[in-house]
């Protein structure tokens, strides 16, 4: 074996521009050239070793401790602040994860359930007959309304109205390759006022979170505010130390959670309708599955249905919306897949890669959810919320969410795509979506 991976060997401006275009492409035109490890060089964020085999993803992942990994995710930092367990290495990230941990899962998730399928009723409702619209848009109306309810406790009032259009604006201004090339280069970080995207960005920014912290001190105000939604229990819960979570720390981690799960579940959910209305056996399959569960199943009957989980599950395989994990720094020299790296080598899991490997999924490019009935994929085999001590930490709240949303459309509405022609993948932001965002039209409802 050679002493390092093969290395890409256009300009870094170049491997820059294309990583941001297409990352998928570029991924897979090297990893055909170069295997499944190789080296890449991006212009202002560095070095990388990118991984698409699952043994030295396990080790990664077993090694986590071995990494900084909040460091390398200081290109987010603008955005989530400098509080956010995204950016936390260490001690500080076991603490963080450790209080955020509770609220987001077992019980406390099943009580969102209900919340979720109604507030896919209430938005689908709307929906008339003939009427062709964007699943995408249409998602992230769910899930950001399922985050200010579930997450952050809003659901009416002047607070409500005010942060709701902010938030969408927000999430927006990154909504295209262009507009995410902000995140990218650091020079386009001017504030010069709000005509300039990085001023506007600032400003909208500044108003959320002034909205933010007073709601945090009116929940405050109240006596009995336990259990009622996320915000809430990150609030009562506490440290070994008896410490509470800061106010920054919880404006920090609110954002981080809306960034973090918003638009990626979004996302998931439109590449899950755009796949499931392209093959009509597996709408079938899943009518079929519903119509099992007889009238009026309770929302944990449905997440547990095996060909609904399989169908969330292909789709997380064939679009993981973050086509890569978080990167991770070696702290100190470490030995990776027989190599032998230096200290400050930064790798990036490739979750795509994994993903279309012929040997684990036969067929990559066709969606097949009968392979997650016949086979058990191990973690680093697949792993579409990353793996390790950062493992997504809304990953079950994202899978009740797509299963949730995808069984009331889907027994309750007759969609059908508008449009015949294959969808692309499109940057936005740091995820993958659709390009158009996947146009469907209202057909009838059940
Ligand atoms: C389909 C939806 C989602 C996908 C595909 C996804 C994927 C991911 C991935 C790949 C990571 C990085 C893990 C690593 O580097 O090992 C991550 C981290 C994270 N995700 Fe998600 N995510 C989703 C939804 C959500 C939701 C709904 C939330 C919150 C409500 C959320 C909150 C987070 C947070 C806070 C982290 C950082 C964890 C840490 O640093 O310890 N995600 N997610």
């Amino acid at each position: 074996m050679s002493q390092s991976p093969n290395c890409v060997t256009t300009p870094p401006w170049w491997q820059l521009v294309n990583w941001i275009a297409d990352p998928i492409g570029f991924q897979k035109k090297y990893s055909q050239k170069y295997g499944d490890i190789f080296s890449i060089r991006l212009t202002g964020i560095g070095p990388f070793v990118i991984i698409g085999n699952p043994q030295a993803i396990q080790e990664i992942f077993s090694k986590d401790s071995q990494f900084h990994i909040g460091r390398a995710n200081k290109l987010a930092e603008p955005l989530i602040g400098k509080n956010s367990l995204m950016l936390m290495d260490g001690d500080y990230h076991r603490r963080e994860r450790k209080l955020l941990t509770p609220p987001f899962h077992g019980e406390k998730i099943q009580a969102y359930a209900q919340k979720i399928i109604d507030v896919t009723e209430e938005i689908a409702n709307r929906w008339q007959i003939g009427e062709s619209f964007i699943v995408r848009s249409t998602m992230q109306k769910v899930s950001l309304e399922i985050i200010l309810q579930v997450v952050f406790g809003l659901s009416e009032g002047k607070r409500y109205k005010q942060i709701k259009p902010l938030l969408t604006d927000w999430l927006d201004m990154t909504d295209s390759p262009l507009r995410s090339s902000m995140l990218f280069f650091k020079f386009l970080q001017k504030d010069w006022g709000k005509w300039t995207p990085w001023g506007r960005m600032k400003q909208i920014h500044n108003k959320i979170y002034n909205l933010l912290q007073a709601e945090i001190e009116e929940k405050r105000t109240k006596i009995d505010n336990t259990g009622k939604d996320i915000l809430s229990l990150m609030m009562a819960v506490r440290d070994e130390d008896g410490q509470a979570m800061s106010d920054a720390e919880l404006k920090d981690e609110l954002i981080t959670i809306l960034f973090a799960g918003h638009e990626t579940t979004a996302t998931t959910l439109s590449w899950a309708f755009y796949e499931i209305y392209r093959n009509p056996d597996v709408i079938e399959k899943l009518q079929r599955e519903f119509y099992c569960l007889g009238e009026n199943p309770s929302p944990m009957e449905i997440a547990k249905l095996p060909y609904l989980t399989a169908v969330c599950q292909e789709t997380l395989r064939m679009y993981p919306v973050i086509p890569v994990t978080f990167p991770r720094i070696a702290k100190s020299p470490i030995k990776i897949a027989g190599y032998q790296f230096d200290a400050e080598t930064t790798f990036m899991p490739s979750i795509y890669l994994v993903h279309y490997q012929e040997d684990l999924y036969p067929e990559p490019e066709q969606f097949k959810p009968q392979r997650f009935l016949e086979r058990q994929y191990s973690p680093s085999e697949f792993f579409p919320f990353g793996g390790g001590s950062r493992r997504c930490l809304g990953y079950a709240l994202a899978l009740l969410e797509m299963k949730l949303v995808l069984a009331t459309v889907i027994s309750k509405y007759q969609l059908a795509l508008a449009e015949d022609k294959p969808v692309k993948i499109q940057r936005r932001g740091f995820t993958l979506a659709p390009t158009g965002g996947v146009k469907v039209v209202m057909k009838g409802k059940s």
